[in-house]
């Protein structure tokens, strides 16, 4: 299995590209004009796909930083997570009717872009500077936790995705559900084009 993993797995940078595309191309779906039940269901999809995606980050991206580079801009990013956790928080104890609840997705939407603007043009590039001969290692790791972490949540992410379903978000469910076995099948170290990123340019 691990030799499995090492072999088809995409590098881990590349991994996080395509988790900030899947979020962000979940983020695109909501509108203030969205049904509550489709709007719970993309909150829901979102705030599972970025708590997996930051505790993937802290438990092998960020260390495997530290341990080779300036630590600076890796630092400021456990604290962004933190505010990404209490607004998730925030978001489940209210109601998709409430007013509320479009404030604080907006937030969380601001908050999320411009912690994956930094990450892209700052972390992943130094990322593929100082461990260019441990990506592909450290990819196939983050696909093995990745894989412990969704098994204990996946009826909720099935739950979740179903709600999201309207017909414009049809295809986004679809993409997510089928994004590890997309990314497995990636041959590693090809870097998705800007094409393939839906969402994938981001405005700070
Ligand atoms: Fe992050
Ligand atoms: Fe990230």
């Amino acid at each position: 299995m691990n030799h499995l993993l090492s072999r088809l797995s995409p590098s881990i940078t590349n991994m996080i590209r395509m988790d900030h595309t899947h979020v962000l191309s979940a983020f695109h779906q909501y509108e203030v004009e969205t049904s509550p039940r489709v709007k719970k269901g993309l909150v829901d999809n979102i705030c599972v796909a970025l708590e997996i995606h930051a505790q993937l980050e802290e438990e092998i991206f960020y260390p495997a930083l530290r341990a080779i580079a300036e630590t600076a801009a890796v630092d400021k990013s456990v604290p962004e997570h933190d505010q990404m956790r209490r607004l998730i928080k925030q978001l489940r104890n209210l109601s998709p009717g409430q007013p509320s609840y479009d404030e604080t997705f907006f937030e969380l939407m601001n908050n999320v872009l411009h912690h994956v603007a930094d990450e892209e043009t700052l972390l992943l590039p130094t990322a593929e500077r100082v461990l260019a001969g441990q990506l592909g290692e450290l990819g196939a790791e983050m696909t093995k936790r990745r894989l412990q972490l969704a098994a204990p949540r996946s009826g909720e992410i099935a739950g979740s995705m179903a709600r999201s379903m309207s017909p414009r978000s049809l295809a986004v469910g679809a993409g997510a559900l089928l994004a590890c076995g997309y990314l497995l099948s990636r041959p590693r170290g090809a870097r998705p084009g800007v094409a393939q990123r839906a969402g994938g340019t981001v405005a700070r």
